[in-house]
This record gives structure tokens, sequence and C-alpha cells, in this order.
């Protein structure tokens, strides 16, 4: 999949206030302010440092997609997402490869409300197909 572009490292975090001071404390800027997501219940806010983009990502409420994670893994990073040109093939391709689809392909609100999706491999965990097409 040569189209596959690295867009950010997502990274779990409890609180998003006390790990932005911490960040910002070693050079990383806000380049997006905290934006809730609705569909899967978290805040996130982007930084970036040396090129580098991250996603802070923290559950707003107990019932949110990353609650459990964040018991399991605490504050650390737990995805990469990757842009694509061409979403459907790359999806496709992916799921053929051994992918697994852990939700649907759904707007990200923290990202113009761009198409992604979530999925797992046994050998290298999660990572998030992001459509690098500009919609609506
Ligand atoms: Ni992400």
């Amino acid at each position: 999949m040569p189209t596959l572009k690295i867009h950010h490292i997502g990274y779990l975090v409890k609180k998003t206030d006390s790990a932005i001071h911490s960040f910002t404390d070693l050079g990383y800027k806000i380049v997006q302010d905290t934006v809730y997501d609705n569909i899967r219940k978290v805040n996130i806010c982007f930084l970036q440092k040396d090129g580098y983009l991250i996603e802070l990502v923290s559950p707003a409420s107990g019932d949110s997609v990353v609650a459990g994670l964040l018991k399991r893994y605490k504050n650390a990073p737990y995805h990469i997402c990757y842009e694509t040109d061409d979403f459907e093939a790359d999806y496709q391709a992916l799921l053929t490869g051994g992918f697994t689809a852990i939700d649907t392909p759904a707007p990200a609100p923290a990202l113009q409300n761009r198409k992604v999706v979530f999925l797992m491999s046994a050998s290298m965990g999660m990572i998030e197909l992001l459509d690098g097409t500009i919609s609506g």
C-alpha cells in the first residue's frame, strides 16, 4: 500500500490539560485546540514538534471507546494514523491483509470530519486509516 503516509501518532492521556502542559514544557506546540469527538466520546488535541504530529486523546466519559484502553495502557502512545488518497481500496487491502476493523468508517470531528476507521493487527496492534481527500 504505497499510498499510506503517516499522519499522526495517537497518544492516550488521562487528562488533556495536564498532558498539554507536560508536552509544551518539552517544546511541543499546540496546532489544534481541544475538540470534543461526540462519536467516540473523547477529547482530542493536536500538538507538533520536529515535524511530528501527536494527537492527545482522553476519554470524556466512562463509556468512551478509550476508557478501557486507558485502564490498560495508562498514558501512552497507542496508535499510528495513516493517511490515504484511496480510502476504500486501502481499507479493503488492510482487511484482506489480516487487519480486523474494530469500528466502522465514520467522520472524525477533530480532523475536519474526514473519514477514519480503526483496525487491529495481531502483530502490530492498532492503526487508524484516514481519508486523505478533503470532503464536504
Ligand atoms: Ni488518531
